[in-house]
């Protein structure tokens, strides 16, 4: 299995669904080119009391989650660097993530706007065909943003909205999490982890 993920954070609330798919990413040994928008910074730093200006996100991995998250490689890209590896199509991924995705960037991808890397790179996703998974956040949503989904669905992304069941009894915000977090790795074609029983077993 190729290993090698694009995860990208923007300003939709939700930080932790991003940090919990790291977390699992990170102790499974992937590679993980990770790129956070400005408006990212402002919500990580409001929900996960983490200034991601002055410090690496692997820096604030480990000290979340200790040496288990250093398993695996996370290289951090400015999403203004547009000459990045993800802007091309010439490297081949296990996919793209964006997790949270605001409405605005779901726009830009879903209309080809590729103006800066997080964009760029979905859209190198979706011409490429590799997996695109987008975790839009928002409520409500007006039309143009229930337009915006479909037509990215259409392109060939996957939706994958951040609603969290509660079958599952879950006992803690990281649990809500991880249930995003596995719908998200089963996508990417990793089933076996572990995250939530499927129903019924
Ligand atoms: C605390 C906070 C929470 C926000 N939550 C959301 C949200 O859940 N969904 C959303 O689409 N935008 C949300 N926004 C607005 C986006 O951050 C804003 O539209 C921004 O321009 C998105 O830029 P980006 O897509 O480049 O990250 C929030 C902003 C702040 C400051």
């Amino acid at each position: 299995m190729n290993k090698r993920l694009t995860v990208a954070v923007t300003g939709a609330s939700g930080a932790l669904y991003a940090v919990r798919l790291l977390r699992y990413l990170m102790m499974n040994t992937f590679e993980v080119d990770f790129i956070v928008s400005d408006a990212g910074k402002i919500t990580f730093k409001v929900e996960m009391d983490a200034n991601l200006e002055k410090e690496d996100i692997s820096e604030f991995l480990k000290k979340r989650f200790g040496a288990a998250v250093m398993k695996g490689r996370i290289k951090t890209y400015s999403n203004d660097s547009i000459s990045a590896p993800m802007a091309s199509g010439s490297g081949r991924r296990l996919g793209m993530v964006i997790v949270p995705c605001s409405m605005k960037t779901m726009s830009a991808v879903a209309h080809g706007a590729a103006a800066n890397l997080i964009e760029r790179s979905a859209d190198v996703a979706l011409k490429e065909r590799f997996p695109l998974i987008v975790v839009p956040r928002e409520t409500p949503m007006n039309s143009i943003q229930i337009e915006n989904m479909l037509k990215l669905s259409q392109a060939g992304a996957m939706i994958v909205p951040a609603m969290p069941a509660f079958y599952q009894k879950p006992q803690s915000l990281d649990d809500l999490a991880d249930f995003i977090t596995g719908r998200v790795l089963n996508l990417l074609g990793i089933e076996d982890h572990g995250l939530f029983n499927d129903w019924g077993n």
